[in-house]
């Protein structure tokens, strides 16, 4: 049995998180484990109440559960940073999730914008370290408001950090079945501090693992081979601010943010499981997103809780909502409502 916190959180969270839970209820049926969930109503609606982010015992609460299964975060009434601060980056600090695991898949019959691509080329995985960097709010603001105005804001990257998020990189990497080769995505030319730390322990321990092969790109010229040549990609490590970036040009490569989905990871804590698109409030509540992103962040987390057969069931079942019956990973445009297509992933893991 495995204890889930779960967060729905704002705008389309909800929708998105209760078909995921219908799916892991039809999954863990199956195959006989059993999920359960304590609910958490942290997010906007709540904040607007009460002036509460996160109770002062959540992070020690959320703590003591198997995984946590987030909706989404952001709310069209509270000023941008406030619950992407206090909740969202809270947790992932707090919790010392220093991994983001982002995999960029074309499934098949989804479309991409990119020409002459399919899925045999578009199956990458995004490492982005999820603790440092410029997400670490070190820095200051000094004569705010006036003319001389100044503001820092400045990247943190410890030789721990580095070290641990390159790691799992080549672990990951190894675990793969893929073309076993690890980039890491840089910009040694200008941010030379920083990315010769990464650059430096990218190679290190790099040669305790002599299967895999080791690349280099600067984050520009990746995201121009990201739309060019996706085929090139196995694993990509990089920072915190990067992989926030190339993870969204992933997503869209991969048929958008219907589909993308993200563990936050701490290999030896608890994990946090998210679609990576936003709380889309304008379509909240309407029952037509596409709740498949938040079925694949279900099914990254029974992969990480070690139900491998149950994670695959569900990735398969998705598949084959990609190649039968959907039209479109757009909200609205989708051919089902958002509870027709989590019915639907339910029924083809029922028959399979
Ligand atoms: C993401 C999001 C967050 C981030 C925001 C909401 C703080 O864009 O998960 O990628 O920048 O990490
Ligand atoms: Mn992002």
């Amino acid at each position: 049995m495995y204890n889930v916190a779960v967060i729905p959180g704002d705008g389309t969270g909800p929708e998105q998180v209760r078909e995921g839970l219908k799916v892991l209820e039809v999954v863990s049926e199956k195959l006989k484990f059993k999920i359960e969930t304590v609910t958490y109503d942290f997010g906007g609606e709540r904040y607007l109440r009460t002036g509460e982010t996160l109770p002062e015992n959540a992070v020690k609460e959320l703590s003591e559960f198997d995984a946590i299964y987030l909706g989404a975060i952001g709310h069209p009434h509270v000023r941008p940073g406030i619950l992407e601060k206090d909740i969202l980056l809270k947790l992932r600090f707090e919790l010392d999730q220093y991994i983001n695991l982002r995999p960029v898949k074309l499934y098949p019959g989804v479309e991409t914008p990119l020409k002459d691509k399919g899925p045999e080329d578009i199956d990458f995985v995004v490492v982005r370290e999820n603790t440092e960097g410029l997400y670490a709010g070190a820095g200051g603001v000094l004569k705010k408001g006036t003319i001389d105005e100044v503001a820092v804001q400045e990247s943190i990257n410890t030789r721990k950090g580095v070290e641990r998020c390159i790691k799992y990189a080549y672990d990951y990497c190894k675990k793969r079945r893929n073309k076993k080769t690890l980039t890491l995505c840089g910009k040694t030319n200008v941010l030379t501090y920083a990315f010769d730390l990464w650059d430096r322990v990218f190679n290190e321990i790099g040669k305790e693992y002599p299967d895999i092969k080791r690349e280099y790109g600067h984050v520009d010229a990746i995201c121009m081979w990201m739309i060019k040549n996706p085929e090139w990609f196995d694993v990509i490590v990089t920072d915190n601010m990067f992989g926030d970036i190339i993870t969204d040009l992933g997503a869209i490569i991969q048929g958008g943010m219907g589909i993308a989905a993200g563990g936050n990871i701490n290999p030896e804590g608890v994990s946090m499981f998210e679609p990576i698109g936003g709380s889309a409030p304008k379509y909240g509540g309407k029952n037509i997103i596409n709740p498949l992103a938040a079925i694949c962040a279900a099914s990254m987390m029974l992969e990480i809780l070690g139900e491998s057969r149950a994670a695959h069931l569900m990735e398969q079942a998705v598949t084959k909502v990609c190649v039968n019956d959907i039209h479109s990973l757009s909200a609205g445009k989708m051919g089902y409502s958002t509870s027709e297509l989590g019915d639907l992933v339910a029924k083809y893991i029922q028959d399979s």
